[in-house]
């Protein structure tokens, strides 16, 4: 593939989505180009392990549905971060500027099965990636972090300060650790990094078109894919994990955060980048400060879809918290980022995808 040129014959410059075809990253490409401002080109480099392709097409269906969305190009590259001399050839042919890094294997139960397989994507993947960038001199990063990394909350709502990797119940959760800490060595080593890492709380919801959204493979582990997955009647009923928490009704408390607001939040990320004096290892909470049980987005699900949902409670999942919500002022005052879509836009824009999309990309 040749570079672009623009008309002073310079190379447009371009912003690296690794991951670019899964969930988190197939909204934040799309938040990326749909913006009016964006004059950059967005390469992607995926490794199909958790997108899909339909046979004989040349780039992962999210992506090909973005550029039908926004009429822009794709750059793809099915290449896995691993693979030092493929990275290598994406920084050749274009002018990377900075890299949004989501490229990660995620399920937390498979991570306690597979630990060497999660290390080696999460860890091994990531710092080849560094070392690639810094061979060609690109410093600007965002990583794809996760409230995991506070492990079991020394208080609520969790804000930055709160102490990270003490009690971390799964290899996934660690790796995410364990990345947050290489960068921050990174940055330490060389002033010229600047790393914004994002810790995620809970992302759900779709794109309100209802044209791209989150497509699990396999049964989902997640709460919201599951309900949805009920709703359209794939799944037979949910099991609640637990209802006998110290919470509002004993169910599990998390800070649902819509993924488009989420992928908002990686564009001013971003942004940031050009604020003069900007360097170092900033960590980022992405939630909305407000928790909501089971039970509660259950009820809101019915709401947004009209559909009775069978569920039960069992007993609670290994692992699990009581309640996590975020303190989402720091994204407020560093990024000017804050969540704009709430309970109700996060079930109605899920409804819309799953409905429309029973069996995710894949169709019938
Ligand atoms: N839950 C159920 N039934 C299900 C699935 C989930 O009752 O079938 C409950 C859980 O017990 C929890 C809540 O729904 O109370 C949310 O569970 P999710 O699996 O959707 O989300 P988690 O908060 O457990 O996990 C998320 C991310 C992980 C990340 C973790 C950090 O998916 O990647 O947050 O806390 F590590």
């Amino acid at each position: 593939m040749k570079p672009n040129h623009n008309e002073n014959d310079t190379m447009t410059s371009a912003i690296l989505v690794t991951g670019g075809a899964g969930y988190a990253g197939s909204h934040t490409v799309a938040a990326l180009l749909e913006r009016p401002d964006t004059d950059v080109d967005i390469v992607v480099v995926d490794n199909l392990s958790n997108a899909y392709r339909p046979e004989g097409q040349k780039k992962p269906e999210p992506l090909r549905i973005i550029e039908e969305m926004t009429e822009k190009t794709i750059h793809f590259y099915d290449i896995d971060i691993r693979d030092a001399a493929g990275l290598c050839r994406i920084f050749e042919n274009h002018n990377i500027d900075c890299v949004i890094h989501f490229a990660a294997l995620k399920a937390v139960a498979e991570s306690v099965e597979k630990p060497l397989e999660y290390y080696q994507a999460n860890i091994t993947g990531t710092c080849t990636l560094f070392e690639v960038m810094r061979k060609y001199g690109v410093h600007k990063l965002v990583y794809s972090s996760s409230c995991t990394v506070y492990g079991e909350p020394e208080r609520l709502p969790l804000d930055e300060g709160h102490p990270t990797g003490a009690g971390l119940t799964s290899p996934y959760g660690r790796s995410k650790y364990f990345c947050e800490e290489i960068m921050k060595d990174l940055c330490r080593s060389d002033p010229k990094w600047m790393v914004i890492s994002l810790r995620y709380f809970n992302p759900v919801g779709a794109h309100p078109s209802g044209k791209i959204g989150e497509d699990p493979n396999g049964i989902p582990n997640n709460l919201m894919p599951y309900i949805s997955q009920v709703a359209v009647g794939r799944l037979k009923e949910l099991v609640v994990f637990g209802a006998d928490y110290p919470t509002v009704d004993g169910t599990g408390v998390r800070d649902y955060i819509h993924v488009v607001d989420l992928a908002e939040g990686h564009v001013k990320a971003v942004k940031l980048f050009k604020q003069k004096g900007f360097s170092g290892f900033h960590a980022v909470n992405l939630g909305t400060g407000t928790g909501y049980s089971v039970l509660q987005l259950l009820s809101a699900f019915e709401k947004a879809s009209g559909r009775k949902i069978p569920h039960r409670v069992a007993g609670r999942r290994a692992g699990d918290i009581a309640a996590n919500v975020a303190d989402p002022a720091l994204a407020q005052r560093l990024l000017g980022w804050r969540a704009a879509r709430g309970l109700a836009d996060m079930c109605a824009d899920t409804w819309r995808w799953q409905r429309t999309h029973p069996n995710g990309y894949r169709g019938e």
